[in-house]
């Protein structure tokens, strides 16, 4: 094993060389040059050596002394611009735009369903000459009951699940009673349209706590059950913008007489029967008849006069036979993917 002083500063110079090559960066190399050739370096500390050397090695030692410390200053020299460069690309590359990338896309919002429905459906009926009025969601127990022929303890409040605000006051359970508000302020002859939220108190595959009703009203002079036959079966028309088998079936509503439920043709089996028919190829879509006269006298409209009808739909109903959607729920989830069907 060879430990003479310029062995030393072979191994030194070797050693220096590796941990130089092996500098991750600049900071690093910046590091090591003080520690191999700052004034408390392990070169510097080498050349102070070259004067205690004896005579006869001196030369040879300064020389190398010297050269190590000119080949190790010049490796960290390199070794700096290297890694300067390095770090210039990098930072070059991280600001560097891809053109070739594909763009960021834009996602576009779209109507939700039911609001497309309502649209819809009063525009099919604003052609057809409606007017469109809206009335309170919390409505008194006159308007949403004792003024269409439900008194109190009638048995008719049984259909409803109502929910009570106060003993007077209700989240409205249907759109009939914006039909008495209208007619407490305007005089016959009338067509109007009144499109709505209203609530029950009730939750499963086919009821929502709340869902949207349009309900419609014409009065006239000479108003008759075939005006409301005519009028409902070319909203159907329209709004489905094909021909549909339409069925009137004698009903019961405590504001309407005669009454009846309209069914039209099963739009997912074509009539065949399916589930959401229950298997009979009929879908009940609305509730319609003629004013009861207690109505009218409610609002004093005089009963030899006048005759009217009313109807009243349901939006979410309308619009699951129109997109073929099977789950009243999906409507009020607002599932993302769901809506983005009907951009
Ligand atoms: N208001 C009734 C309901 O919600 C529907 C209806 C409206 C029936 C107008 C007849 C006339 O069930």
């Amino acid at each position: 094993m060879n430990s003479s002083p310029i062995a030393d500063l072979d191994r030194l110079l070797s050693e220096g060389m590796v941990e130089i090559a092996n500098a991750g960066d600049s900071a690093a190399v910046e590091h090591l040059r003080v520690a191999l050739l700052g004034r408390q370096g392990t070169v510097t500390a080498q050349l102070k050596q070259i004067g205690v050397q004896p005579a006869e090695l001196r030369r040879e030692f300064g020389a190398a002394v010297n050269r190590i410390r000119d080949e190790l200053s010049q490796a960290l020299t390199e070794k700096a611009a290297a890694i300067a460069e390095q770090e210039r690309r990098a930072a070059v590359d991280a600001q560097r735009i891809d053109v070739t990338l594909p763009g960021r896309k834009r996602h576009f919002g779209s109507l939700h369903p039911v609001t497309r429905t309502l649209r819809r459906i009063e525009q099919i009926f604003t052609r057809a000459g409606f007017d469109v009025a809206y009335g309170p969601e919390i409505e008194d127990d006159f308007h949403n009951f004792e003024a269409l022929n439900i008194p109190k303890n009638h048995p008719a409040r049984a259909m409803h699940d109502t929910f009570y605000v106060s003993a007077e006051t209700v989240l409205r359970t249907h759109t009939s009673p914006v039909q008495i508000r209208y007619l407490e302020s305007n005089a016959p002859p009338v067509a109007v349209i009144a499109p709505g939220r209203v609530y029950r108190c009730d939750s499963d595959v086919t009821h929502t706590p709340m869902f949207h009703q349009v309900e419609g009203l014409a009065v006239d002079s000479d108003i008759s059950f075939a005006d409301l036959k005519g009028v409902l079966v070319f909203f159907l028309e329209e709004f489905f913008e094909r021909e549909l088998p339409v069925r009137f079936r004698p009903s019961f509503f405590p504001f309407t007489e005669p009454s009846a439920e309209v069914d039209m043709g099963c739009v997912f089996c074509e009539g065949a029967g399916c589930r959401i028919c229950g298997h009979n190829g009929w879908i009940e879509v609305l509730g319609c008849g003629m004013v009861h006269t207690e109505v009218f006298r409610q609002v004093g409209i005089d009963n030899e006069l006048f005759t009217g009808y009313a109807f009243g739909l349901g939006i979410e109903r309308l619009a699951m036979l129109r997109y073929e959607v099977d789950d009243l729920r999906l409507f009020f989830e607002n599932e993302v993917s769901f809506l983005s069907q009907f951009a």
